[in-house]
């Protein structure tokens, strides 16, 4: 049988680790990318083909899709223009008889509530309970591109099978591609800039984390899962959404993390005091990007449940480690 192609629009920090694992499983892999170095870069590890292009390019993007078995769109979890072209693909291959595997990649800022480092929640969202997920207010964060692609799954039916992983905070770095996440480089950078490690409010609000090479294992798994079942499956179709996280009831704190990387600095001998604070409410604009705006100080707490099912399972360091060992050198390296 003919391998199956897959395209992977944002081959980046987790895209990038998806294409790795399916290349080694011997898909052939189409990268969607905007830069001529990240080009090259995903081709040297084993992408058959490298499309550029930019998200707003959505008939080049719908034109691909059509192209194509699988999507996964690793790019951002905020972008609805280019989600409806790869819908409008996905209609245009069922028109023709043609199934179609799309795993979107959205992120556990839906399930953020407004603690502000005051309280550690009692509210843990599962994904093998729909409602929990679909309880949240459109207006969530992403959800303004989820609920649409909830829709076009309902009116596709059996003629596409469509899920949405919905990552936490991920850590952790692939060696081989020098890339870092978001929400412990950005502290970490806020800490080497003001001299001490900082969490919002009183940094008591916890958060699910799961390392990179973990979560690239969990949405292969999951396209597995979605290969083999068949596509009237009354689950897949009742339910699109997976969490994935390793840390289950032993979510950190804020106010841990901040410790982690205060201490982590100290012993760097980048800053002289390890010991962390309260970020002053006129130092918000070095932690409150465009991607990471609501993450610090709220609570996430989500369980892997259908993942676990399916027999994943993390095996990757923990964030201590990783951060100590891993991040830390890295993001010295790049600088801030
Ligand atoms: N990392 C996390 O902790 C996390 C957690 C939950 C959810 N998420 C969601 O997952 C998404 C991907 O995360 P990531 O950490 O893998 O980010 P990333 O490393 O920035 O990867 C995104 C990739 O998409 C590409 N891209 C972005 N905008 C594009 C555009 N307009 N046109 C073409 N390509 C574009 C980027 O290209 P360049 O390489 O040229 O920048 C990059 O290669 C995030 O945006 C977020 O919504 C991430």
């Amino acid at each position: 049988m003919a391998s199956k192609k897959v395209l992977i629009i944002g081959a980046g920090y987790i895209g990038w680790n998806i294409l790795d694992l399916l290349v080694q499983e011997n898909y052939v892999v189409t990268g969607f990318v905007r830069r001529k170095e990240h080009g090259e870069q995903i081709k040297a590890s084993g992408a058959s083909e490298v499309v550029y292009g930019d998200l707003s390019d959505t008939a080049k993007i719908t034109g691909l899709t059509v192209a194509h078995d699988i999507v996964f769109h690793a790019a951002t979890a905020d972008h609805l223009p280019s989600v409806e072209a790869i819908l409008d693909g996905i209609r245009q291959r069922a028109d023709t008889g043609l199934s179609t595997i799309y795993i979107h990649t959205s992120g556990t800022a839906l399930t953020l509530d407004d603690a502000r480092g005051a309280f550690k929640s009692d509210k843990v969202y599962h994904d093998n309970v729909a409602s929990e997920i679909d309880s949240v207010s459109d207006g969530a964060p992403h959800r303004q591109v989820d609920v649409p692609i909830v829709k076009a799954r309902k009116q596709l039916g059996a003629k596409a099978k469509i899920a949405i992983m919905i990552p936490p905070t991920i850590y952790g770095i692939n060696p081989k591609h020098g890339r870092l996440s978001m929400q412990l480089p950005t502290l970490a950078r806020f800490a080497i800039k003001h001299g001490f490690s900082g969490y919002v409010g009183d940094g008591l609000s916890v958060h699910s984390n799961i390392h990179v090479l973990d979560i690239a294992r969990a949405y292969v798994v999951l396209l597995h899962h979605l290969e083999s079942t068949p596509s009237d499956d009354a689950m897949l179709l009742h339910n699109p959404y997976y969490f994935c996280e390793t840390s289950g009831d032993n979510e950190p704190s804020w106010k841990e993390i901040a410790a982690v990387i205060g201490d982590s600095l100290h012993k760097a001998g980048v800053i002289s005091d390890p010991t962390p604070r309260t970020i002053p409410g006129d130092a918000y604009g070095d932690i409150y990007g465009a991607e990471t705006d609501v993450f610090f100080g709220m609570n996430s707490r989500t369980r892997a449940v259908r993942l676990r099912a399916l027999g994943w399972a993390p095996v990757e360091k923990d964030w201590k480690a990783s951060f100590a060992e891993d991040e830390l050198p890295l993001i010295l390296k790049q600088g801030i």
